[in-house]
């Protein structure tokens, strides 16, 4: 199995990622060295997607306890504990961003006692086993979703949750990808996703790439393409799923699986454990980010807004779980989540 795009690297020392900003135009990678530097390459954008974010957050700590080796043992534990609050202010709505940098402590905290050198050695090796374990969970969950899907199915999906959400294959993408492996004629629309644009930039890039037919629309269209009849299934990823299986998801989400409701159209949430969060009962406690004006009053260069006009830009919003035909998770598909039905994926 080949992993056609490699979202995040390690090279000589250090964490390469994909620039997801520039993508499709330019395929640039970007070295980062310490945890400041990982922190605002997930502000910005550079790499984006839950789990993606998460394996970031955890080199992040592992090159700011490699950067730290030669000073001092006070010096190396304030540093990494400030390691731990950059990256966890970087952004606020994926919980695989809480999630890794809680696994990244508990190492942390069982190993504290060793030398600096072994620590950093063990924070990077816990690094690499988040990323490696990523691709094998999004395996494990396209192999389940690939049964949902029939052949010559028609698959909606929004954002990119894809390989380049991930450290590998995908989840949304992941179960596309495992029902064309396992020989099944699927097709992809995609909606553009705005305001970031990462359907049209980043989900038709990997479609188009390894040859999977995908058609672009606009986020209006998906209704009227619905109501054509030319909707099969409707797929998307999660940034956080409360206990009682709300899903925070891109902005638009909400929308899509209004319309796939009405028009009796499954709509599917490929989502990892790591991206279900118990703590929070359900999903009105999602903090969801804002971000700024200007992504939706214009485009890098091009402003097409009026100057001073008031603008809105939450970035993700909440499908309530009644919504939501089933999770599908790396233990097996959830129909209809709850509170019930999701404890039992955690043996509660
Ligand atoms: O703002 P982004 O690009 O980080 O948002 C990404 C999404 O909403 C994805 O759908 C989600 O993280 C799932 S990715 C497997």
């Amino acid at each position: 199995m080949t992993q056609a795009v490699q979202t995040l690297r390690w090279v000589d020392g250090a964490l390469e990622m994909i620039d997801q900003r520039v993508l499709p135009a330019r395929f640039d990678y970007v070295r980062y060295t310490n945890a400041a530097e990982v922190a605002d390459g997930i502000r910005l954008m550079v790499v984006r997607g839950a789990p993606a974010i998460g394996c970031a957050a955890a080199y992040g700590v592992a090159l700011e306890a490699m950067a730290l080796l030669h000073g001092g043992r006070e010096a190396f534990v304030s540093g990494l504990e400030r390691a731990f609050e950059v990256l966890a202010a970087s952004r606020p709505t994926a919980v695989n961003l809480f999630w890794a940098l809680q696994r990244m402590r508990a190492i942390w905290r069982i190993n504290q006692q060793r030398a600096q050198s072994e620590i950093a050695a063990i924070l990077l090796a816990q690094a690499h086993e988040i990323s490696v374990e990523d691709v094998r969970i999004n395996r494990a969950m396209g192999a389940h979703g690939a049964a949902l899907l029939t052949d010559g199915a028609r698959v909606l999906t929004h954002c990119n949750a894809g390989a380049l959400a991930t450290a590998g294959h995908g989840t949304a993408l992941g179960v596309i990808r495992s029902a064309v492996e396992a020989g099944k004629r699927i097709s992809v629309i995609a909606d553009e996703t705005r305001p970031f644009l990462q359907g049209a930039r980043l989900t038709a890039w990997e479609m188009v790439q390894e040859g999977i037919p995908v058609t672009l629309i606009t986020d209006n269209m998906a209704g009227h393409l619905m109501r054509c009849g030319e909707v099969d299934a409707v797929i998307v990823g999660t940034d956080r799923v409360a206990a009682n299986g709300d899903v925070a998801n891109k902005i638009g989400t909400y929308m899509v699986a209004v319309l796939a409701q009405r028009h009796a159209i499954p709509f599917y949430v490929a989502c990892p454990l790591s991206t279900i969060d118990l703590t929070l009962a359900h999903g009105d406690a999602i903090p969801i980010e804002e971000r700024a004006a200007a992504e939706v009053t214009g485009f890098r260069d091009c402003q097409w807004a009026a100057q001073g006009v008031q603008v809105r830009n939450p970035a993700f919003d909440v499908t309530p779980a009644e919504l939501v035909t089933a999770l599908i998770t790396e233990k097996g598909v959830v129909r209809q989540p709850n509170r019930e039905n999701i404890a039992r994926l955690f043996g509660a």
